[in-house]
């Protein structure tokens, strides 16, 4: 392959990154277009990129200048333009959560199998150069044995509207805590046994009532099965900042990656300033670039596509797994789902 042709579909919030990458130059590939069934959206976008904005997606998937397909939509989607992508044989990364259900998400594995085709999902943290020194370290034995992981994710604003809908979305849990639910098994290299959720919609008590099961504040203990433990937390609206951070205490030391507020500190007439990190798109540019980048080159078979379907699964499993507890009121054993 030459270069890889890219169509991204779903250009809202997300799917403006993945395309403004490709638009400006990643090596190796170029954008061809972007699909989205909403007019608007689609035509400014292809306005902004010079590109093709394609109307319906079975057309666009078909063309053949598109050779890989970046699935930015609705998380209610993913499952169906995925499977649809694989079958025309097309290369698919696909944003997280990987799918709605864990029957939608064996789909899509099946469909991976029978393409053949390169899978990636878009857990971007792990193009982080933060995070990634965090797992080269642990995985150096820096830290000894991972022996307890804290993860928080805090969104400064509420994800779009579609996503408070836990059963088409998997609520707070799949929308904001999917980073987290990778980051654990990644930096500890080992699978969830158990999930024991507790959960409050403290801010907008409002959306709860029109969404049964609305969360807005998040904790989850973990037991992973090479004894470790884990504590995820989540919450949005936050409003102070965009956070994102993990610590990783091992026999031998800890490690800590992320932070709320970036750039030089200002100290002046008693006061001590840093900014606060605006949003994830903002702290996780370089992140994005660098998973585009590495999606490109597994298209073009030069890099391992990964994380892949399995990581995507994983992790699907363990937000499931943390929906049914919090919606039982009791710990859920993750294998039980399967
Ligand atoms: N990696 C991350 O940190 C990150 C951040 C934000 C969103 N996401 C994920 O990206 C996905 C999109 O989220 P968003 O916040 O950008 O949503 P959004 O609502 O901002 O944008 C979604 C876009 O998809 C379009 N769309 C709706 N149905 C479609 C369909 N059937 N086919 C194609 N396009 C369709 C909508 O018109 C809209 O333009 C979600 O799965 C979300 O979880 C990931």
């Amino acid at each position: 392959m030459s270069e890889v042709g890219v169509l991204v579909v779903g250009v809202g919030r997300a799917g403006m990154v993945h395309a403004r990458n490709f638009a400006a130059g990643v090596p190796g590939a170029h954008l061809v277009g972007v699909s989205d069934p909403n007019e608007e959206a689609r035509q400014r976008a292809a306005d902004e990129l010079g590109c093709v904005a394609f109307a319906d997606f079975e057309t666009a998937v078909l063309d053949e200048r598109v050779d890989a397909v970046v699935i930015a939509s609705p998380t209610f989607t993913h499952a169906s333009l995925a499977i649809r992508a694989l079958e025309a044989r097309k290369s698919v990364l696909s944003e997280k959560p990987l799918a709605s259900s864990l029957e939608e998400a064996a789909a899509i594995a099946a469909a991976v199998n029978n393409s053949g085709a390169v899978f990636m999902i878009g857990f971007m943290r792990r193009f982080d150069l933060g995070f990634r020194r965090a797992a080269q370290l642990i995985e150096a034995g820096d830290i000894g044995e991972p022996l307890l992981v804290r993860s928080t994710t805090r969104g400064p604003g509420l994800p779009p509207s579609w996503a408070w809908d836990v059963e088409r979305s998997g609520g707070l849990v799949a929308e904001v805590n999917s980073h987290d639910l990778d980051t654990v098994r990644w930096m500890t290299g080992q699978e969830y046994l158990t999930v024991t959720a507790v959960g409050r919609a403290a801010k907008r008590p409002d959306l709860a009532e029109q969404h049964p099961g609305f969360v807005d504040t998040l904790v989850v203990q973990c037991e992973l099965d090479g004894g470790a433990l884990a504590h995820i937390d989540g919450a949005c609206p936050a409003t102070y900042a965009y956070d994102a951070r993990v610590e990783v205490y091992g026999s031998e030391g800890v490690v800590f990656a992320g932070s709320p507020v970036e750039g030089p500190l200002l100290v002046r007439k008693g006061q001590a300033h840093r900014d606060p990190v605006p949003g994830w798109a903002h702290l996780f540019a370089a992140a994005y670039r660098n998973e585009d980048a590495h999606f490109a080159a597994a298209c073009r078979g030069e890099a391992v596509p990964i994380p892949g379907i399995t990581d995507g699964i994983r992790a699907l499993e363990a937000a499931v797994a943390i929906n049914r507890s919090l919606r039982e009121g009791r710990t859920v054993v993750v294998k039980e789902l399967r």
